[in-house]
Parts: structure tokens; C-alpha cells; sequence
């Protein structure tokens, strides 16, 4: 085992894998809960005992939680996602591909005939989505893998019949129920860089360009927010220099500075005639939004707002491994913007910091919501090690669970089909101390414990996943 950090084995590397098995469990799993949770994360820290510089570099691991409440059944898989970068890596022995804060060694002659040719990684250690019956996770960048949901197993990359470009994009795609359409971003860097703002209609295999924004000190894009008729893009001064970025061969990241003199640029999109409107706002930096809603007139943009881009240092797995070094906890902000006086209000709405925000998505997003849930530190310093409720509107917590040595993994919303409003949280929790992984169904009223189930392995820190019903 490589050293121990300050957050036990939360980001350090866990190779086994898993078959399909059942787990035997403690509680009920609520009879109405049908379908699988899927997710990936970072799974792999180091290249043949070479450790990978940041949290986002890791290789991607997939998992599956699959719940059956009318058998009582509750199976797992794990699976590392055949990615190029993966099997680069894996066949050499080292990195070969650019990641978010590692990039393979090369010569300066290499660095300046492969000037131009960023070689994105195909790493996708962020998130899943799902769209025409067909699976994918992805990182930030256009390369989005496909995978088969029975087994995980890699089946290739996504290719659309469509010429939209970029070397980044997000891991946040949204999902526009009203519309049957997928919206996300690309970025195409150059002397002059473009944000280009796309939809993918459900059952087409192309996407269609709905907006262009020039800039050229284009910015950190993690996320994004969505309402009725408008798309709400948030770039703090997290920026680049395209052309450095693109020339002198140094991780994706570590060409990005912190330029709170520019302020927060903040672009609203309307989805339907891809008009946009500038607006400008102090600055901050932003990994996740909340939710976004239209109300009297008014644009509400609920997000998780750190001071600055500090947190993106904090992820760095030396920083992560040295003690009293927990990462920055961002606050829960609400922007609320009129469009027609083209003003904009910024008030943190909840005192206690929180990450990975969730909400009943389906239900909510892109209208008005009463709550939403979060990982948040349970006492100051702690990083994230308890899961809460907090109301949309008073920005108080409502309920949370909490247990020693326990780090929860974001919290996906599960409704019940036959109760509105009623639902599940799910969160896979790892305990430093137990060296040990669990699933934890909670009902998401109060956050009582439905059920406990025991993980085969290990799982590292993870970001996000995707529940779907009625798959096993
Ligand atoms: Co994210």
C-alpha cells in the first residue's frame, strides 16, 4: 500500500474489478426503487508507481449499483473504462496523453512540432449520461465513451454526423425534458476562441449549433445553467492564454491564472434564437450549479460559488495527501438576473459550504425546486464527510447524515413513481479508517437509512453518476 495521506485511501489507486455480484445488505430497499446507478471516477493514481499530479488525472473506473425492491436484490460492477489514455498508459508503462494536470514528458523539438496538436485525453473520469437508449461517460473534453451497460464494458468513442469543433467541452451536459434535447458547450481555442453552444435532439445523430461567443482569454467552463428558454453561462477569471496553452507543451491546467481583475463574465443564451446577452458580475470561480429557474420576469441562477480558483490547486494529489490541507468548500449563491434592465444581484443564500449538488432532476430542473442536496463538511476543516438537505428557499439544512471517518460520494435523487415529491438519496461512502466501501439508500425526506450494502472493494473519491430506472 503507497503512503498513507491525510484522507486515508480516498485518492489512492484501487485496481480490483468486479463481476456482476449480489451483496447481501442490512435494511429494505424501498419496493418501488427498480434500476441501476451508474458511475465513474478516478480509480488510478499512479502509471507503473509513477504518481499523476492532480484529483481529475486519474484513470476512470466504472461502477454499477443495480436495485431490485420487488426481489430485494441488490447487484455490482466495477470496471476500468478502456479508454486510449488507459490503454496508452497501460501497454508503455507511462502517460501519453494531455490530462487536466499531467502531460507525458516530450522533447522541446516534440513540444514544438506537436504545437497545435492537443492531444486531449479520452479519460472519462467525470460523468455518464444517457441519450438515445445508448450509455456514455465522458471527462472534459470531445471525447465522450460509449460503454454497454449489462457488463461496463468499453465499446468505442461517440461519433455524431455533425462538423462542431472544439478541444474542450463539459462533463455537465444537460438534459432539457420539454425538448427531448441535450445541451452542452464546446470550446474552440485559437488566436480568437469561440464558446459554441450546441443541442443534440433526442433519436437525430447530429448536433445542431445554437450560439457563438468570441473571446480571447477564454475561461475554466465546468458547467453550466439551463431554464425554460435560456442557457446562463458563468465563466469566472480562471482564464487562458489559448496560444500558451496550445504552444509550450505544460499540462491543460497549468496554463490557466487567476485574473480577478476581469471580473466574471456571464453570458445569457436564449435556447430558442440563440440570442445572447453579456452581463458582468464580481469575480468568482464555479465548478457546479444547482439549478436555474424563471421567475417574474427574473432569471434565478442557484450555483456553488468559491472566492477564487484556489480549489483547483487544493485537487493537486500532493497537496490532497499532505495533513491539515482540506480543499476549499464553495457556498451556496444565488445570481438573479433581469434581462430586461440588464442587472444582475449576487447573494450567498446558505451559510454552510457544500459540493456536488443533486436535485430531483427530473422533476425540477430548469423550474422551481424547495431543496436540494449536497456533501458538506461537518465541521469546519472536515472536507466533505456529510451528506445533506438544504431548502432552496431559506438556504438552511433541513437533515443530514454523518458518521466518523465516513466520506459520502455525491448524492443521487431517486424518485418514487407512485409519490410525488418522494424519493431516495444514493451514495456510495468510503471509510478511511475501515478501508472499506458501502452503499447507503436514504430516504430523502429526512435522511433516515433505508438500507446499508457492503461494496466488494474499495472505491476512491468519485464525482458523478446517473441513475436509471428500470434497467437491472
Ligand atoms: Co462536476
Amino acid at each position: 500500500m503507497s503512503e498513507q495521506t491525510n484522507f486515508g485511501p480516498l485518492f489512492q489507486s484501487q485496481t480490483t474489478e468486479s463481476e456482476t455480484t449480489q451483496l447481501s445488505f442490512n435494511g429494505r430497499v424501498p419496493s418501488w426503487l427498480e434500476g441501476s446507478l451508474f458511475r465513474t471516477g478516478p480509480s488510478l493514481f499512479d502509471i507503473k508507481g509513477k504518481k499523476l499530479n492532480h484529483l481529475f488525472d486519474a484513470m476512470a473506473k466504472f461502477y454499477k449499483l443495480s436495485f431490485s425492491g420487488s426481489s430485494q436484490k441488490v447487484f455490482f460492477t466495477s470496471r476500468f473504462a478502456q479508454s486510449d489514455a488507459y490503454n496508452k498508459a497501460a501497454s508503455t508503462g507511462v502517460l501519453q496523453t494531455n490530462e487536466f494536470g499531467s502531460s507525458p514528458k516530450r522533447s522541446r523539438l516534440q513540444t514544438f512540432l506537436q504545437a497545435f496538436d492537443f492531444k486531449a485525453t479520452d479519460n472519462p473520469n467525470v460523468n455518464v449520461f444517457f441519450i438515445n437508449q445508448r450509455f456514455f461517460a465522458c471527462t472534459e473534453t470531445p471525447f465522450v465513451t460509449e460503454f454497454e451497460p449489462s457488463n461496463l464494458n468499453t465499446l468505442g468513442h461517440l461519433n455524431l454526423d455533425d462538423n462542431l469543433k472544439g478541444q474542450v467541452s463539459t462533463a455537465h451536459p444537460h438534459f432539457d425534458f420539454s425538448t427531448g434535447k441535450l445541451f452542452n458547450f464546446l470550446i474552440e481555442y485559437g488566436p480568437t476562441s469561440t464558446y459554441k453552444l450546441f443541442s443534440w435532439k433526442q433519436g437525430e445523430n447530429k448536433r445542431q449549433l445554437i450560439a457563438s461567443i468570441k473571446t480571447r482569454r477564454p475561461a475554466y467552463l465546468h458547467s453550466f445553467a439551463l431554464t425554460s428558454n435560456y442557457v446562463v453561462l458563468v465563466l469566472g477569471p480562471f482564464a487562458v492564454n489559448p496560444l500558451e496553452l496550445l504552444l509550450c507543451g505544460k499540462p491543460f491546467v497549468a496554463n490557466f491564472n487567476w485574473k480577478p481583475d476581469l471580473g466574471t463574465s456571464i453570458y445569457v443564451i436564449n435556447k430558442h434564437s440563440g440570442k445572447v446577452t453579456p452581463l458582468e458580475c464580481d469575480p468568482f470561480f464555479v465548478f457546479h450549479h444547482i439549478n436555474a429557474c424563471e421567475e417574474n420576469d427574473r432569471i434565478l441562477v442557484d450555483l456553488l460559488a468559491y472566492e477564487n480558483a484556489n480549489i483547483v490547486q487544493d485537487l493537486y494529489l500532493n497537496k490532497l495527501a499532505s495533513k491539515n490541507n482540506a480543499p476549499a468548500i464553495p457556498l451556496a449563491t444565488r445570481l438573479t438576473i433581469d434581462l430586461t434592465n440588464k442587472t444582475l444581484d449576487k447573494e450567498i443564500f446558505s451559510e454552510k459550504g457544500i459540493e456536488l449538488p443533486t436535485i430531483n432532476y427530473k422533476q425540477c430542473n430548469s423550474t422551481r425546486y424547495q431543496h436540494f442536496y449536497g456533501i458538506g463538511e461537518n465541521k469546519a476543516g472536515d472536507f466533505l464527510n456529510q451528506i445533506v438537505k438544504i431548502s432552496s428557499k431559506s438556504g438552511t439544512i433541513e437533515a443530514s447524515w454523518h458518521e466518523e471517518n465516513c466520506y459520502p460520494s455525491e448524492a443521487i435523487f431517486v424518485a418514487n413513481p407512485d409519490k410525488k415529491g418522494d424519493g431516495v438519496l444514493i451514495s456510495v461512502i468510503t471509510n478511511i479508517e475501515l478501508s472499506n466501501s458501502f452503499c447507503l439508500i436514504l430516504d430523502a425526506n429526512d435522511l433516515s437509512e433505508l438500507a446499508r450494502i457492503p461494496i466488494p472493494h474499495l472505491i476512491p473519491f468519485h464525482f458523478h453518476g446517473q441513475f436509471r430506472e428500470g434497467l437491472l
